[in-house]
């Protein structure tokens, strides 16, 4: 997937340029090529450098990834590809019948918030190629980082493409988005959240917390929390280098009383979006 293909082949497929300093853009390409890979759509990641951009004309959808770094700067396998994009000559239909997405990577931290992908936008739409989709932007701030915007993003980008040419992505319509919502919310609930005892009232093995303190400096917008735990009993084994997985568990009595309380139907599906502009103002009250 990875490797540079002609440009012959490129134009069959769905063609994702990513443009990266540190490494980020380049592993949410590899993400929106692995996610569009499974939707049977036939795509070739490449990074920018690698990309001829006079052939950018003949290609018929083209996803950008674009890091900024500097001060609002392009990183540097960008460079050669935007001082070819930037020229005078080239006219405001150079790229018709080109069409784009570009997705950001910034830190909003940052005066020139995301400034690389906002210029790359506006320059290929001026010359003349038309977007899939309104841009996407990711953030470091957002607690989930970059990957808080690039979810919906990859959603709106599959759904925009499956619109405009079924054939490009097959795999979409035999597994629809609730379906494969459905298979997420079965596979969490068959998580088990601890090892239960023959009596299947508590868990036969307890971790006792022994240190719980944040790694951030006072007033971090994350948490990241450095945990002990003390093993008081002894059913379970492991070695270094084990992972230990802590899951959440709903209170099945709680959720009963919720949707009685609300009158709903338990097997309704919902979907929730959460502002986060709304979540940090939150967390400061
Ligand atoms: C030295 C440096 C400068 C940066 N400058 C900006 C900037 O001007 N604007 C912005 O939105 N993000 C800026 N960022 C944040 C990066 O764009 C962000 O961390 C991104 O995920 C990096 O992606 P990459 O690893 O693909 O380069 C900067 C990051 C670094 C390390």
């Amino acid at each position: 997937m990875n490797n540079h293909e002609t440009s012959d082949s490129l134009k069959k497929m769905v063609v994702i340029v990513y443009a990266s300093q540190t490494g980020n853009a380049m592993d949410a390409a590899e993400r929106i090529g692995r996610d569009a890979e499974r939707r049977g759509c036939p795509v070739a990641v490449v990074s920018i450098d690698e990309f001829d951009a006079t052939s950018l004309p003949c290609e018929e959808n083209v996803i950008f990834v674009v890091s900024t770094t500097g001060q609002g700067d392009t990183p540097d396998p960008m460079k050669a590809f935007w001082k070819h994009l930037l020229q005078r000559s080239l006219s405001h239909d150079w790229l018709k019948g080109v069409r784009y997405a570009v997705f950001g990577l910034g830190d909003s931290g940052y005066q020139k918030y995301n400034f690389v992908a906002k210029k790359l936008d506006k320059r290929l739409r001026d010359l003349g190629a038309v977007a899939i989709i309104e841009r996407g932007l990711g953030d470091d701030q957002h607690p989930s980082g970059y990957e808080g915007a690039l979810d919906p993003w990859m959603s709106s980008l599959w759904n925009a493409l499956y619109r405009y040419n079924p054939d490009l992505l097959p795999r979409v319509s035999t597994v629809s988005d609730l379906d494969s919502l459905k298979m997420k919310i079965g596979g969490a609930r068959s998580m088990c959240p601890g090892k239960f005892s023959h009596e299947k009232t508590r868990p036969d093995y307890f971790l006792k917390v022994i240190n719980n303190y944040s790694l951030c400096e006072d007033g971090s917008e994350t948490d990241v929390r450095y945990l002990k735990f003390e093993a008081i009993s002894s059913s379970i084994y492991y070695h270094v280098g084990d992972v230990l997985e802590v899951l959440p568990e709903q209170s099945h009595v709680a959720v009963d009383a919720f949707l009685k309380l609300c009158n709903m139907d338990p097997e309704l599906y919902i979907r929730f979006t959460i502002e986060i502009r709304e979540m940090r103002s939150r967390r400061y009250l």
